[in-house]
């Protein structure tokens, strides 16, 4: 049996039509297009690649893009004074700092700096509290695209043992929260994990984020498994590739994300999302709970 393809890039252009109906509509009524500030700093490959198609189709939705680059040195207090500047800006709905930072700058001080309601990544601690307490508001757009992706299998995931592997706060974390929210059994696997074999062959979903090339071969995906591809690895030849090794796990999944084409364009549509709603937030007053 070959897997069906979770066709991520074609999800992604069915969310961002969406909000690019909604924006239209937003603009009719006389509301201001949402604005997406993207700041960079450095000149990390990957994260440019990453930035630049992030402002390509923030653009292409209609929404205000504000590009801000900085130099790798740049010091961690005129990121910080930036951060203040847009968190005040009404024309700015959603604010990203793309990660990861120079070492000289404090990641955790950065998030934490910006206005949780314009915090349209999903990672500051009062967005990742409204997840762990199932009131989500902003979700982080990797794993909440994940959760579009395995919606869109039509399989129902209650009482499916999900099996994620990687911890990170920008993918492992929050998606076991997501999928426990979506009454998965989860089990979270990482670095010390024992028998990762063993458990991974258990999972009825599975979701790769670890950031190595092939990580996850074919013979540990269970028969019919829906298996989720987070990792973007470039090989020697200049090709990407997931975490998975794909031809081994398509032989015995129901469901697979290719690597391109599955989770990435999924992860800059739900940042749209993401800002749209961020805008209907700051309309509203605020998020629905109190903030600090
Ligand atoms: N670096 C890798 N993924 C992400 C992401 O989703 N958001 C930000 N800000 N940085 C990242």
């Amino acid at each position: 049996m070959s897997a069906n393809i979770l066709d991520g890039k074609a999800l992604a252009a069915t969310v961002t039509d969406e909000v690019r109906a909604a924006v239209a509509a937003r603009v009719a009524r006389g509301r201001p297009a949402p604005g997406l500030a993207v700041v960079l700093v450095g000149e990390n490959a990957a994260s440019q690649v990453y930035v630049r198609n992030k402002r390509k189709t923030t653009e292409g939705v209609g929404m205000r893009s504000f590009a801000h680059d900085f130099p790798a040195d740049v010091p961690e207090a005129e990121l910080l004074a930036l951060i203040d500047r847009l968190n005040a800006d009404p024309t700015v709905s959603g604010i990203l700092v793309q990660l990861p930072l120079p070492a000289h700058i404090d990641p955790e001080r950065v998030t934490e700096r910006i206005d949780p309601r314009k915090d349209v990544d999903g990672f500051h601690p009062y967005n990742v509290g409204r997840l762990v307490l199932k009131r989500p508001t902003l979700r982080p757009c990797t794993p909440y695209g994940c959760m579009k992706l395995l919606e869109a299998t039509g399989e129902p995931l209650a009482g499916k043992h999900a099996v994620v592997i990687g911890q990170s706060n920008i993918v492992g974390r929050p998606m076991a929260l997501e999928l426990l929210m979506a009454r998965c059994t989860v089990t979270v696997c990482h670095s010390a994990t024992r028998d990762l074999p063993g458990i991974v062959r258990q999972g009825d979903v599975v979701v790769a984020g670890v950031g190595k090339a092939k990580f996850v071969p074919g013979d540990w995906v269970k028969q019919g498994a829906i298996v989720i591809d987070v990792g973007i690895n470039r090989m020697p030849d200049g090709k990407l590739c997931g975490d998975v090794d794909f031809d081994g796990a398509k032989e015995r999944a129901s469901w697979i994300t290719p690597v391109p084409g599955g989770v990435g364009p999924m992860t800059i549509a739900m940042l749209l999302s993401n800002t749209l709603r961020a805008a209907e937030l700051q309309d509203a007053g605020g998020s629905p709970g109190p903030l600090p």
